[in-house]
């Protein structure tokens, strides 16, 4: 067996000393060819970010570069906000027990607190973990034991993302095109986002002689993250009552929109509804550590797990240690005190307004923004016929991928700003800075967007393509 004793292991200090090259090279060997590949066409593998504050990121070039996609979602407080490197410090000094794995931790317990206190109604019970995908595995597993024998059927939408594991992939709507690679959780079944009838049909379709539906658990997004999709007023409604009608259990996937991102703590919110269960993650850690989890109510969590040998019988190792629950609770505190939800709900405003202006000037070139708080996109027309034409053997979305790459690209080198595309639709950008962005950022990033749409981007996203794969 090899031992570890011997062997030329790196250290923090020499991964400091390796250069663009270097890093790409390992980068490529070890994570991904393509990824390395990608990140490079982008312009990001040709420098290494040496610090992070707020809202800038500082490279090794000495280019401060401003931060606008709040690195999918998970930045509400800036980065690396001091606060949360004190708190974190302190506790790393008292050496106190990481673990609490055989004690129940009061940490976990005042945190559990807190977010009861955030949530509406009797939503109290907490289960942490560590990613979004992980989250909503457990509220579907929750949900499922719920409802029990013969409700086992789990309703989601055709446009939603609810993470990759092989559970959340199966109910995520816009990964359909490539699940076909993977192996599918059975009785999952879709419907159309924002449609109330397609809901009720999958309801009163799927009844058993007893008039109970087979439909157990209904998962969604109260707002799609990609696009900013904002259903009517009324569906969420409409969907609480029909939940509520027939025992089903409403999972919300806040892992994108929780915590002030639309403009309210909860997406939810601005529909006046409130699920069963809630997963959320990305803000919740505050940038600094890797959290998630999902929230529900007592008599839900009780009946589905009610026996004493089935304590333990959803669980994992890594769940709410010192270091996730005390970078949790200080983001928490920092939301509030620096009033960062009414700050994402101003800014949001501001920012849409100005979005909108770009599309006005650049109507041969912008589809359509929008936006709710800091959940902003902006989506562009470049499925031109001249470069349909041109690039015919590559298909429309291949060119989109160039034309959005290259407008990422002019931002980052011409411009110092960071911004990305979301997975399914690379026509657009996702823009979600952190929610302590002020006017001035946003005028900055504004402007210079309109500088880089008034290039010749055909020719820009051309040599992209080119460099790609020559013609
Ligand atoms: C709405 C939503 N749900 C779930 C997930 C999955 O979270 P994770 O990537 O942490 O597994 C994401 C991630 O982007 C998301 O945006």
């Amino acid at each position: 067996m090899q031992t570890i004793q011997g062997l030329k292991l790196m250290t923090m200090e020499d991964a400091d000393q390796l250069n663009e090259k270097e890093n790409l090279k390992l980068f490529k060997k070890h994570i991904g060819h393509n990824l390395g590949k990608m990140l490079s066409m982008l312009g990001f593998a040709d420098v290494i970010p040496v610090r992070a504050n707020g809202m800038y990121i500082t490279l090794n070039d000495g280019r401060e570069v401003l931060d606008m996609t709040g690195h999918v979602g998970v930045l509400v407080v800036g980065h690396n906000h001091p606060r949360i490197i004190n708190a974190r410090r302190k506790w790393a000094e008292r050496e106190g027990l990481e673990t609490w794995k055989f004690f129940p931790s009061p940490y976990q317990a005042a945190l559990c607190h807190n977010l009861s206190l955030v949530f509406p109604e009797d939503l109290e019970v907490v289960f942490f973990c560590n990613s979004g995908a992980e989250a909503n595995e457990g509220a579907m597993k929750l949900a499922e034991k719920y409802a029990g024998p013969g409700r086992e059927l789990i309703v989601y939408t055709d446009i939603s993302f609810h993470g990759k594991t092989h559970a959340t992939l199966t109910v995520s709507g816009s990964e359909k095109h490539q699940n076909h690679h993977f192996n599918q959780l059975e009785n999952c079944t879709m419907v159309k986002y924002g449609d109330i009838n397609d809901l009720r049909r999958v309801i009163e379709e799927n009844m058993n002689s007893k008039g109970a539906t087979r439909v157990g658990t209904f998962i969604v997004e109260a707002i799609r993250t990609e696009g900013v999709v904002i259903p009517d007023k009324n569906y969420f409604k409409e969907v609480r009552e029909l939940c509520d009608q027939y025992d089903i259990v409403l999972i919300f996937d806040e892992i994108y929109t929780g915590f002030g991102r639309t403009g309210k703590m909860f997406a939810f919110e601005h529909f006046e509804v409130s699920p069963d269960i809630c997963s959320f993650s990305k803000a919740f850690g505050g940038g600094k550590a890797t959290f998630a989890a999902f929230i529900t109510k007592p008599w839900i969590f009780n009946k589905a797990y009610s026996k004493m040998n089935e304590a333990t019988l959803h669980s994992t190792t890594y769940n709410g240690y010192g270091e996730e629950i005390v970078s949790a609770m200080e983001t928490m505190h920092i939301i509030n005190d620096e009033n960062l939800v009414s700050n994402s709900e101003e800014m949001g405003e501001y920012l849409l307004k100005r979005l909108e202006e770009v599309k006005n000037e650049f109507p041969d070139i912008v589809e359509y923004v929008s936006g709710i708080g800091l959940l902003t996109c902006i989506k562009f027309k470049s499925k031109t016929k001249k470069m349909v034409k041109l690039f015919s053997n590559r298909g429309g979305e291949t060119i989109d991928k160039f034309i959005t790459g290259a407008i990422i690209t002019l931002l980052f080198k011409k411009h110092n700003i960071l911004t990305f595309t979301p997975p399914h639709d690379s026509s657009q950008l996702l823009i979600t800075p952190s929610l302590i962005i002020n006017k001035k950022q946003i005028d900055f990033f504004i402007e210079s967007l309109k500088e880089v749409l008034s290039e010749n981007l055909w020719k820009v996203g051309f040599d992209y393509i080119k460099k790609l794969t020559p013609l």
